[in-house]
Formats: C-alpha cells, structure tokens, sequence
C-alpha cells in the first residue's frame, strides 16, 4: 500500500512544536534472548538511535521478561544521554522499580501474557480505581505518567480525571485498517485519533501516539498539529536488518520532520 492511500493530513503542523520521535528498542532484546548471551546488546542500539536523532528511547519491561530485562533497565538509564520512556504494566511489582530507576516517563499499557504485543489501550473507564494509585504514586515521585489509550473519547476524559500529563494514542488499529483495504476504515481509524489529540490537547494534556507506525503510515499522524511524540520500534529494527538502524531512524526522523513543514511523500 502506498502512503498516498492514507488520508492526507490537511493541517500543517508548522505553528506547533516539533514531534519528538522515541525509538522502542525491546526487539533488539528480542533477537538477544533468542539465544540467550549478550548480542545484540539493546543499549548499544539506543546510543546509535540516538546518535541518528531519536529524542528518546522507550523499552518495555514485561512482567515475563520476555525481551527487556532488569538490568536493561538500569543500565538504559545510567548510560543514555536521552530521555527513558519506561513502558510498563501498573502493577506494583513495576511501580516499584520504576521508582527506584527514576527514568524521565513512565507510560502505563495493558499487559497480557499471551498477547504476541500491547493490543489495545488500557481500560482508565473501567479500571478507574485500581490505575488510580499507581499513577499517584509514580506522579508524586516526580515521573511522568503517560497513558497508552485508545483514540476513544471517554478514555481521553478520564485520563485527564485521573491527572495524567500525557497520553499516548495507540495507532495500532490505523496501521491494521491498511489491510483492510476500504478506505472508509482507514480514515475512520485516523479521524479517530486526530479527533482524540484534539480533544487531550484541549484538555492540556500532551498528546503522544505509537503501535504500527511505519514508513508509510507515520506521516498522516506525524502531521496532526498537537501530536509532540511518536514511539515507534518493531518496524525501525525490521528495516535496520536491510539499511542498518542509523538509516532507518535518520529516514523516519526526515519522515516526521518533513510532516510538520507540510511536505508529505
Ligand atoms: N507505544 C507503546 C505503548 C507500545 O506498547 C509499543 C509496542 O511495544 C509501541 C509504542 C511501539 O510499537 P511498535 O513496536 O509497533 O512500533
């Protein structure tokens, strides 16, 4: 599919602040636990991300430790010269060593052992109160809290109940509606995120998004005026195998830079 096939964002971003690009780093953990050992080393792939004009570096610590583990972590955090977003369940066991890691954000997503990745935003409407105490506990140690989300109004509404700063729109289901091929439900998929941006800006909270974004798709959402994030993994480390990860982060960073300005491929 071309990126011509996704709806054009037809509002220039140009007035707003520049959207940081964090670069998800758990797959190269991934490919290291294949085999068990050292290599690849997931931290020596965030140095060279950043090195290639990643603002930041996320990684997900899953409760099964089935990519990043512990020592990642800490190391992450003692050794980049960049922000660590820390993706995390709220759980208590997380919370706590999130507190002790003290990383610049934590973003908070839905965990299930057997999904293959994060399916879907968290549940702030329904799980209003078992989120409530994680969130104040990471927020009054001075952490950022960034809550992954689905592009759905109540959840934005009640993110901003809960006192979140950021949201981070899953843009999981645009990147799925690509396949479907009917162009109403790729531009239903993106007309629910602008509107969700909107509506967190409005609110005063800081408008992130990631799941699925790739070279074809990141642009659309790159150009959505009030979206200052974008986390973006799996396809970036896809790509480093055939350009190398230098290239494939300086392309996206080009990618969403060039949205901003107007000029999309
Ligand atoms: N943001 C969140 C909250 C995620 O859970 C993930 C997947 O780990 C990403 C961004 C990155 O998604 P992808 O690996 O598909 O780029």
């Amino acid at each position: 599919m071309q990126a011509t096939d996704y709806p054009q964002g037809n509002n220039p971003a140009a007035e707003f602040p520049p959207c940081r690009l964090g670069v998800n780093i758990d797959h190269v953990a991934t490919l290291r636990n294949a085999r068990g050992g050292v290599d690849p080393d997931p931290v020596r792939a965030a140095h060279l991300a950043i090195a290639a004009g990643a603002d930041g570096i996320t990684a997900h610590l899953r409760e099964d430790r089935r990519h990043i583990r512990d020592d990642d972590i800490r190391r992450l955090k003692d050794e980049i010269s960049k922000p660590l977003n820390f993706e995390m369940a709220a759980t208590p066991e997380m919370v706590s060593l999130c507190l002790e890691v003290q990383p610049h954000a934590s973003c908070l997503v839905p965990e299930r052992r057997m999904e293959r990745t994060t399916e879907g935003g968290l549940d702030l409407v329904g799980q209003a109160e078992f989120i409530r105490p994680h969130i104040d506990r990471l927020l009054s140690a001075g952490i950022r809290v960034s809550l992954f989300v689905d592009p759905d109004p109540n959840q934005i509404e009640m993110a901003k109940t809960l006192g979140a700063p950021v949201v981070e729109i899953h843009t999981g289901d645009y990147q799925q509606a690509a396949f479907s091929t009917t162009p109403e439900r790729i531009q239903a998929a993106f007309d629910a995120i602008k509107a969700a941006a909107e509506q967190a800006y409005e609110l005063g909270i800081e408008v992130h998004a990631g799941h699925g974004l790739n070279f074809q798709n990141v642009q659309n959402i790159a150009a959505i005026p009030q979206m200052r994030e974008l986390n973006i993994g799996h396809f970036l480390m896809g790509e480093a195998v055939f350009m190398g990860l230098d290239q494939a982060v300086k392309e996206m960073r080009r990618l969403i830079n060039d949205a901003r300005t107007g000029r999309l491929v």
